[in-house]
């Protein structure tokens, strides 16, 4: 009682506290009092996981900890149950529908049911693109390996031009023999917003199935699953939505359940009406899913608008500092409406250890590889971005 006193006085303080995009201080005080990063610390890598707020990580710890003193067969867990409470608040959130959404670990356990549990025959062509993620191209590559299937690649235009060019250069690769198209909302090195809902609705005029691997998408852009219109959809919760590692969706339309067979299941899978037969995976740990109802809170209190603009206005100023740096090629594309809290950008030269180095002794991290990706959160600062940009110039000139 005392606990939910609490979470509720502190949630009227962060509503009323949610602060313009560009009110720095304000959001500095964010950091301070809701993260327990250190002060020392630039996390510019939200795009690989994200940083839980304390509360998130205080109701995950006093779930497991409850648990632990209970230790009764009482104890809820998830993995046989249908989690309706749970599944309800997020599908909300995420704009569909309790019976549409299934809990999974991640969007790379997402993707892998879903290639794994579609009936294709050899020859049946999955369409990609040339900038999916290890988890979104190695899902296909293992169904090729057991079932003959082809899988081609369409080339992204990278900077692009505009959301057209992308549709465009992926819609004008489907064949007759093209079953499905599998592509992310949101890419992986280059941060690239795609055109979902014209994608989806060119292949799906064409009979084609449509898959979207939208680990980045919940918690960095505002958006509804439904308005989508795409028959499978796979999400990471623990990157933008700052719950505890380890929590991901997978969303299947209602008309395509038929069509989609699970993977993992227990007994009883059969009888399942709705998606909850896809999450059917044994003992898990339900603490993470009491921290993913307080990440949710938390994503709500402060508004994901206010959150997308806060996180949008740091991209494009990572994005102005990138374009300022000469041997830097900047692969986001010059409309800011192509992306949302992620910069990408290769840097002209041979070697990249010595910025690693020194980054390292900075304590700055970004995603790092021949293309480097600074994620914006709402516990970046500008001096973060700075010190990377700074640190860059000191390096390499
Ligand atoms: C586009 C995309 N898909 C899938 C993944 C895999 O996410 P996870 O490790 O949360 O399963 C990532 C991770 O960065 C990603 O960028």
């Amino acid at each position: 009682m005392l606990r939910r006193q609490f979470i509720q006085s502190s949630s009227l303080a962060l509503a009323a506290a949610a602060p313009a995009a560009d009110d720095d201080a304000a959001w500095l005080k964010i950091r301070e009092e809701q993260f327990s990063l250190p002060d020392w610390r630039a996390y510019l890598n939200t795009g690989s996981v994200g940083a839980a707020p304390n509360r998130v990580v205080k109701a995950t710890n006093d779930y497991l900890a409850q648990g632990a003193s209970y230790a009764t067969d009482q104890y809820p867990r998830w993995g046989y149950e249908p989690m309706d409470a749970h599944r309800t608040a997020l599908a909300k959130f995420l704009g569909t529908t309790k019976e549409e959404l299934a809990l999974t670990h991640n969007a790379t356990e997402s993707m892998s049911l879903i290639a794994n549990g579609l009936d294709l025959k050899p020859g049946d062509e999955v369409l990609i693109t040339d900038q999916e993620h290890p988890s979104g191209r190695g899902c296909w590559l293992l169904k090729q390996a057991r079932t003959g299937i082809k899988i081609r690649e369409a080339k992204i235009p990278i900077p692009p031009d505009s959301a057209d060019q992308i549709a465009e250069a992926l819609l004008s690769q489907i064949r007759p023999e093209t079953r499905v198209i599998s592509f992310s909302g949101i890419t992986t090195h280059t941060g690239l917003l795609f055109p979902i809902q014209k994608i989806c609705a060119a292949a799906r005029a064409k009979g084609v199935i449509t898959v979207v691997d939208g680990a980045h998408l919940a918690g960095q852009i505002p958006f509804r699953i439904d308005d989508f219109g795409c028959d499978v959809f796979a999400g990471s919760l623990h990157k933008w939505m700052l719950t505890p590692p380890g929590c991901g969706v997978l969303y299947v339309n209602k008309n395509f359940q038929s069509k989609l067979w699970p993977t993992i299941v227990v007994d009883g899978w059969q009888n399942s009406k709705d998606a909850v037969k896809y999450m059917q995976l044994g003992c898990n740990n339900r603490a993470e899913l009491e921290g993913t109802l307080e990440a949710l809170r938390f994503i709500e209190e402060l508004g994901p608008q206010r959150i997308y603009d806060r996180i949008h206005n740091l991209a494009q100023y990572a994005y102005t500092r990138a374009k300022q740096v000469p041997y830097l090629k900047v692969l986001s594309s010059s409309d800011p409406a192509l992306y949302g809290g992620m910069v990408a950008f290769e840097v002209d030269r041979p070697d990249y250890a010595p910025l690693w180095t020194k980054l390292a002794q900075r304590k700055v991290w970004t995603l790092r590889g021949p293309k480097i990706r600074i994620s914006s959160h709402i516990h970046t600062r500008r001096s973060d971005i700075d010190l990377f940009f700074d640190t860059l110039k000191e390096v390499f000139g």
